[in-house]
Formats: C-alpha cells, sequence, structure tokens
C-alpha cells in the first residue's frame, strides 16, 4: 500500500492540536489574513508566513514590528520647523514594520502597506502565520534541529536520525536546499548547555518524534515516516516549526557514522520508500550465474 503524505502543515498541525500533551509544543499558528497580521504582531512582534504546502523553506517570510524612537532630523520638515519645543519634546516614537524574505528585506510604516507587500507575494494561495522564535545560534547564525521517526520493520515508530541546520548568513530559514549547513545535534547544543543537558534533550527529542508519529498516524494511518522541524528558543525550549510526510534521507548520508544512515535506508526499504540496493556480493553471483 501507498506510504501516506500530507502536504498541508494546516492539516497536520490540526491534528496535532488535538493532543493536549503535545499542544503545547506548536508554536501558535494561524491562516494569514490582515486581522490576524495585526493580531499576531501585536502579540509577538515577530512572525512568520509561509505557504501551507511549501517545501525546501521557498515562499517563507518574516514580519517584525518594531518601535523606533526618531530625532527631530529623521521627522518632516514640519515638525522640525515648529517653534518653542525643544529636541528632547520633539522626539517621536513610531512603529516600523520590517519584512525579510530571502536575503531582501522591506521597511513599512502600516500593517496594511506590510499586507499589500505580502499580498503580492500571496496572491490566492493559502499561507499559515506563525509565532516567530528566536532561535538558538551557532557562531551567530540561527539554527534548528531535524528529527528523522520511521516505522521500523517491526511496526513500531522508532526515531533514526537527527541532525542540525544552520542558516546561511542574511537567510530567515535553515534549508539545506535553501543555502543551511549541517551540522551534528551535539555539536550545535553542546554551546548552550551541559552534557547531561544536551542528552536529555536528545532523549526528549527522540520520544517527541515518537509521540507525534503515533498522534499523526490516529488520522493518517498510513504514514511510515516524518521529519520535525524543531526549534529551539532562547530559553531552551523546544517548538515543532512543522512536520514532513516526505522527509529527506539522503542528509544522513552526510555524517562520519555510515551505520545511521544503513538502518534509515534499511528502515525505507523495509515499508517500501526505496528499493534494496544491491550489494556487490548479489552483483558478482548474477554475473557467475550467468557464465
Ligand atoms: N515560526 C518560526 N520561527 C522561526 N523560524 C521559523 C519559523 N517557521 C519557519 N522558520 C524557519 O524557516 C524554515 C522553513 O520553514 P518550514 O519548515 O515551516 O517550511 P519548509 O521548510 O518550506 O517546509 P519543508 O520542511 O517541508 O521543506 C524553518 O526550518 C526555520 O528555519
Ligand atoms: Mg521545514
Amino acid at each position: 500500500m501507498k506510504i501516506q503524505r500530507v502536504p498541508s502543515k494546516w492539516a497536520k498541525t490540526k491534528v496535532i492540536l488535538q493532543n493536549q500533551s503535545l499542544s503545547m509544543y506548536v508554536p501558535d499558528t494561524r491562516k494569514y489574513d490582515l486581522n490576524v497580521l495585526k493580531e499576531m504582531l501585536a502579540l509577538y512582534t515577530m512572525v512568520y508566513i509561509k505557504p501551507d504546502r511549501g517545501s525546501f523553506g521557498f515562499g517563507v517570510m518574516r514580519a517584525e514590528q518594531r518601535t523606533v524612537i526618531l530625532s527631530p532630523s529623521q521627522q518632516n520638515t514640519e515638525m522640525k520647523d515648529s517653534p518653542n519645543n525643544d529636541e528632547k519634546e520633539q522626539q517621536e516614537a513610531r512603529i516600523l514594520f520590517i519584512l525579510r524574505y530571502g536575503k531582501s528585506a522591506e521597511v513599512f510604516f502600516s500593517s496594511e502597506k506590510l499586507h499589500e507587500a505580502l499580498q503580492k507575494r500571496i496572491l490566492n494561495r493559502t499561507y499559515l502565520i506563525q509565532k516567530g522564535i528566536d532561535l538558538l545560534r551557532h557562531q551567530d547564525r540561527p539554527f534548528d534541529l531535524r528529527v528523522l521517526t520511521q516505522k521500523s520493520p517491526s511496526g513500531a515508530w522508532e526515531t533514526t536520525g537527527m541532525l542540525g541546520r544552520v542558516a546561511a548568513p542574511q537567510k530567515i530559514v535553515t534549508n539545506y536546499h535553501s543555502g543551511g549547513s549541517i551540522l551534528s545535534v551535539n555539536t550545535l547544543l553542546k554551546n548552550h548547555m551541559t552534557p547531561s543537558e544536551a542528552l536529555s534533550t536528545i532523549n526528549q527529542l527522540q520520544s517527541l518524534g515518537v509521540q507525534i508519529a503515533g498522534q499523526l498516524e490516529s488520522t493518517y494511518p498510513r504514514i511510515k515516516e516524518i521529519g520535525l522541524d524543531i526549534a529551539m528558543d532562547q530559553h531552551k525550549d523546544m517548538w515543532l516549526l512543522e512536520v514532513n510526510t516526505l522527509p529527506s534521507i539522503v542528509i544522513f548520508k552526510l555524517f562520519p557514522d555510515k551505520s545511521i544512515y544503513r538502518k534509515i535506508h534499511r528502515y525505507a526499504v523495509a515499508y517500501g520508500r526505496v528499493k534494496a540496493r544491491k550489494s556487490p556480493y548479489s552483483i558478482r553471483s548474477k554475473q557467475s550465474t550467468k557464465a
């Protein structure tokens, strides 16, 4: 039977939110519209706006609300010329909206103008807006974690791989396909916590993968593999950014420990994602049968 894939991030989020012990990991996520944009910027200051059915980080945008104090010279001339005001009184607080995507940034002076710019990129597609997480950094670049959980040949969910993804310079996404680099979870966590805290974080991630897989399976009974995108904020709290139902497995080939990929591949063969590789032995034996 065909492996089930669920492209809609919104559909998967709703299923995860049904489980109370998992809902605490899900950042506030809603369908995008102007009122929701205003409300969420007021609540969180920074938000991510992304396609409901996106991948590779394509189409992901980030909006931020900032209050800046303008000095008299930055204000309009009318104010600058008004008499009897000393400099302090003339200082003005203004709210700016910064939109970032790819390596670009644009500034707007109202949420309506920000929305207009977003709308041009969204067109008639469904987009989600999510509380922005201030990601932990590695050498001043934000990173997040990918956790791979698969159905084992014995039919149990098992977390088989984990890695960290560091954003390319000036990028707002960490995806490998958007120039991000892959590092081991240990390398990334060791600068932010003690070895025992790192170990317990890794255990927690493994168990989160298994719990989320079980929860999704209750609605999508033919899923066999998932990839969690987990963000860690400055308090080292974990947040589930999204769940992929067609996770990359080849990225795990990059690790020097080849046994990790071998197991991932073996499980993927067992549930029918990939075909078994011919070992040199089986090729040789075929040739010798021919001869
Ligand atoms: N709420 C958020 N806070 C902080 N960073 C985020 C948030 N949402 C997304 N990101 C960043 O953008 C990246 C891409 O977002 P997301 O994983 O939701 O979509 P996608 O990668 O395009 O989908 P897929 O993983 O299926 O390819 C994340 O890996 C993360 O680096
Ligand atoms: Mg992703």
